[in-house]
Parts: C-alpha cells; sequence; structure tokens
C-alpha cells in the first residue's frame, strides 16, 4: 500500500527511531479496505439524506435549477461571509460576464463572531453602508442583493434559510434556527436601507459552483478547500424529495452536501485517531464537523501541531531542545504545513527551517537534520491524508453523475496554497474514478461572484415563475 504514496521513506541515522516514527504515525495511513469503506459511507449518507433518511449530510436543496445561461446582467449588492474575511462587494454583469467588480473587506471582531448574533447582523449593515457610501450609492437606492452565507442552512427557499449550526470560527448561538435573511433585512432596515432587497442566499460551494460554470460549461461540482471545506453540485430534480413551495419543472437543482459534518453520527469513527479527538475537543465546536477537522485549513495545522507534540513527548522529536518552545495549542496555522511541504517539492530544508525560526527553534542547537525529516514526513502525512479523504468524496460524486466529462471548479486557500495537495488530489480521483475524465479547476472568488450570478438566476426565475 504504502508505495502508492508519493511520501519520501523516511530515512534517519537512528534505524530504531525510523521504526518508532513509523510505527506511531501509521494510524494517518489508510489501507485500501478503509479508503473503500470512508467511500461507501459516504455513498449511503448522501442517498439517506436525499431519501429524508438519517444522515450526518445536509444534502440541502439550495432552489436553483439553473446554471448561468450567458443572459445575465444587472448590477448587485453581495455580501459574502463565512471565511477568514467578510466582504461587501458591488457586481455589474452584462451579457452573462462580470463587467465591475467593487469590493471591501471588513474585519470582524471575536465579540461579534462569539456574540449574541444580533450584534453581528447590525455589524454588517454598518459595512454595507460604509461601502454603499464609499460607492457614491444613496442609503435608500433600491439594490437587489445576494447573500453567499458559508455555515449548513436549512432552506426554504432561495430567499429563506434557518442556520443550522455555526461552524469555523463563528460561534452565535442565539442565531441557530433562525431566518438570516430575516435577520439581514431587519438591519438594513434599521441603519436605513429599507430599499435593499435580498434575492438570494448561497453557500460559498454554491457560489464556486455556478461561477465555474460561466467560465467552464461542463463544470457540474464547486469546492471549496479553504478555512472550511464544502461541496455543491447539481442533482437531478427528480432524485430531490424536499421541497418546499411549488415545483416548477426543474430537471436539476444545486443540492449543498456539506461534507464537513460528514461522519458526525459516527459512520466514519474507523479512521479517527488520537489526534483528531484530541484536535476536537480542543476546537470551538466539539463533535461537530468531523471531517472537515480532517481536512480544511482551520485544522490542519492543529493536527500537525498535535502530532508534532506527541513524537516530542516520545522523544522521537526535539530530543536537544533546551527549553520547551513548542507551539501552543491552535498556534501551528495551516500556512506552515504548507511551507514545511515546500521543501518536498524542492529537496531542501529552507522552508522548514524558516517555520522553526518563528517558533525560535535555533538549528543546530534545538534540533538537527533528523528532527527536520521528522517534521516534514509527519506534515506530509497529515496532509496526504486530507488529500486522500476530499479525493474519495470527489470521486463518489463523479460516479453518481452521468456525465463522463465534468469540471470540478475548485477554491480555497489550502487548493491554493499547499503545494502538493492540488496534485495529489489529481492523481487519486483518478484512481478512484477511473471511467471518468475530469478536470479541476480554479474558480476564484466564486463567492463573490457567485452572488451576483445567482442574484440575476433569481431575478430570471422569479420572472419565469410569476409569468
Ligand atoms: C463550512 C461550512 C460550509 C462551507 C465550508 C467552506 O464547512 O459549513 O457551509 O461551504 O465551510 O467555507
Amino acid at each position: 500500500e504504502e508505495g502508492s504514496y508519493d511520501i519520501e521513506d523516511l530515512k534517519l541515522k537512528d534505524a530504531q527511531r525510523v521504526k518508532l516514527v513509523k510505527e506511531l504515525l501509521r494510524k494517518l495511513i489508510l489501507n485500501k479496505d478503509e479508503i473503500q469503506r470512508v467511500g461507501e459511507a459516504f455513498k449511503k449518507e448522501m442517498a439517506n439524506a436525499l431519501d429524508e433518511k438519517s444522515s450526518s449530510l445536509q444534502m440541502e436543496n439550495t432552489y436553483i435549477p439553473e446554471l448561468p445561461d450567458g443572459t445575465e446582467k444587472g448590477k448587485y449588492l453581495a455580501l459574502d461571509l463565512g471565511g477568514t474575511n467578510f466582504r461587501v462587494l458591488l457586481l455589474e454583469l452584462a451579457r452573462g460576464e462580470i463587467l465591475r467588480e467593487e469590493f471591501k473587506f471588513y474585519h470582524i471582531s471575536d465579540e461579534a463572531r462569539l456574540g449574541c448574533g444580533i450584534e453581528l447582523f447590525d455589524y454588517l449593515a454598518e459595512c454595507v453602508k460604509d461601502f454603499m457610501g464609499l460607492e457614491g450609492i444613496p442609503l435608500d437606492a433600491k439594490m437587489p442583493m445576494g447573500f453567499t452565507f458559508s455555515f449548513p442552512m436549512k432552506q426554504h427557499s432561495l430567499h429563506s434559510a434557518e442556520l443550522v449550526t455555526w461552524t469555523k470560527s463563528f460561534n452565535c448561538p442565539s442565531v441557530v434556527g433562525r431566518d438570516v435573511v430575516k435577520l439581514l433585512q431587519q438591519s438594513l432596515l434599521k441603519h436605513g436601507m429599507e430599499n435593499i432587497e435580498v434575492l438570494c442566499i448561497l453557500n460559498d460551494t454554491t457560489g464556486t459552483l455556478v461561477e465555474g460554470a460561466r467560465l467552464d460549461k461542463k463544470t457540474r461540482i464547486g469546492m471549496i478547500l479553504g478555512t472550511g471545506s464544502n461541496a455543491a453540485f447539481l442533482e437531478r430534480a427528480e432524485r430531490v424529495h424536499h421541497w418546499e413551495g411549488e415545483r416548477h419543472n426543474e430537471k436539476n437543482v444545486i443540492i449543498d452536501i456539506e461534507w464537513g459534518a460528514f461522519g458526525d453520527k459516527g459512520s466514519i469513527d474507523f479512521i479517527r485517531t488520537e489526534y483528531d479527538k484530541e484536535v476536537d475537543n480542543g476546537s470551538l465546536l466539539k463533535r461537530s464537523f468531523t471531517f472537515e477537522k480532517y481536512i480544511s485549513g482551520k485544522y490542519l495545522g492543529e493536527v500537525c501541531r498535535v502530532v508534532l507534540k506527541d513524537l516530542c513527548d516520545k522523544r522521537l522529536l526535539f530530543t536537544k531542545a533546551s527549553k520547551d518552545l513548542f507551539p501552543a495549542p491552535w498556534k501551528f496555522g495551516t500556512d506552515n504545513v504548507s511551507h514545511i511541504e515546500e521543501d518536498a517539492i524542492t529537496g531542501s530544508n529552507t522552508s522548514t527551517i524558516k517555520v522553526l525560526d518563528k517558533f525560535n527553534y535555533k538549528f543546530n542547537v534545538d534540533y538537527d537534520e533528523d528532527d527536520i525529516k521528522v517534521i516534514q514526513y509527519a506534515a506530509a502525512l497529515v496532509s496526504y491524508r486530507a488529500a486522500l479523504l476530499v479525493s474519495i468524496c470527489t470521486a463518489v460524486l463523479l460516479n453518481r453523475m452521468k456525465e463522463k466529462d465534468v469540471t470540478i471548479a475548485v477554491d480555497g486557500s489550502v487548493y491554493k496554497h499547499h503545494p502538493r495537495l492540488k496534485r495529489w488530489v489529481k492523481q487519486l480521483i483518478k484512481e478512484l474514478a477511473p471511467e471518468k475524465e475530469f478536470h479541476l479547476m480554479l474558480a476564484e472568488d466564486g463567492s463573490g461572484k457567485g452572488a451576483g450570478l445567482v442574484s440575476a438566476i433569481a431575478e430570471r426565475i422569479n420572472a419565469r415563475n410569476a409569468a
């Protein structure tokens, strides 16, 4: 099995140390059987969710029945909430193209992210107000808006959705179960913007799928591999049973899987290591979003830190270090994992040394070349496991589609910045869905651009259904 990993074998001066490190970290390596079981569990939970049976997956009906058709036009405001930053945008579309995109980032304080919720929505409204001022748009202007809200939702229509649970670094408990579009409209009203109409609410994966479809007509899947991770795809409408309101002969509909929650009911506990348990225990929302904690940017650094700490405790790493310099929980970001992995590409140690410098570890004083190799090996295993898990689910999705040739639109910091992950994902999907031709396409800023495109699609559908 290990042959299929293009991870350099661990070679150290001390053969006993090699043996012990490998033994300890073996649990991060999935064997063929486990790979298959994860795929089967995912397939089953997808089907269960669509059939409205118990499942850890949301498989949320987004009520978006079509992709861009080249007629999208108009001026839209958009909000993008859910990643590291919050943005307000203004998008101008014509003939299905994006003519203009203006945006401004706003910082969300811990108090707003972890507070009572009303403050959060009031703050969003204040940001919109500021942005309108900068753009010279009168506060009482009639403006359509698209709201990218990248959290699990229970959707009732294109423009109505309740928050199921917060994820990533947000936790304002009083918002759970409330209609977030209503909360936003109320705050906008309170701040003098009564003519802004929220036409649609969408997930970043949906936005990425729609933006991807604008760039490449074969796009059927939108995926985010960033702070969080998730995918949306175009499903046949006949397979979707949960549908509030009238149907209008829709052929397809976009489904937001919320695969971050995969395993929350225990179906993939067989891959769960004590490292994963430790990360989960220290996380903001425990026992929730199990899968996301194996794969996304919010957590990969912490997984790696916990692994390295264990190696330290077992005297397999940093045995020379005089003082305890080890980073505190959550202080080892995923960017460090990406940097360490860069050395695998260049065949050097410079990037790893730079990372260790940041934490005040001195080369030849606190650590030596063998320590570097152990760190690189651990970072590679943690990264590869993430790539593999994402690939398993993506292959299941591809295999359930009737199209042979599908483009997958992807965005997110981990996908963009991890030096080897893209290549692994491509290789692994090929192995796991051998009958399919697929193409991974970077669709940057799908969460922003998608909000404009989906707003235009919403206007088109509303006009058609009213006629
Ligand atoms: C989390 C959210 C999901 C989002 C993903 C990527 O998993 O629950 O809605 O798509 O992060 O941002």
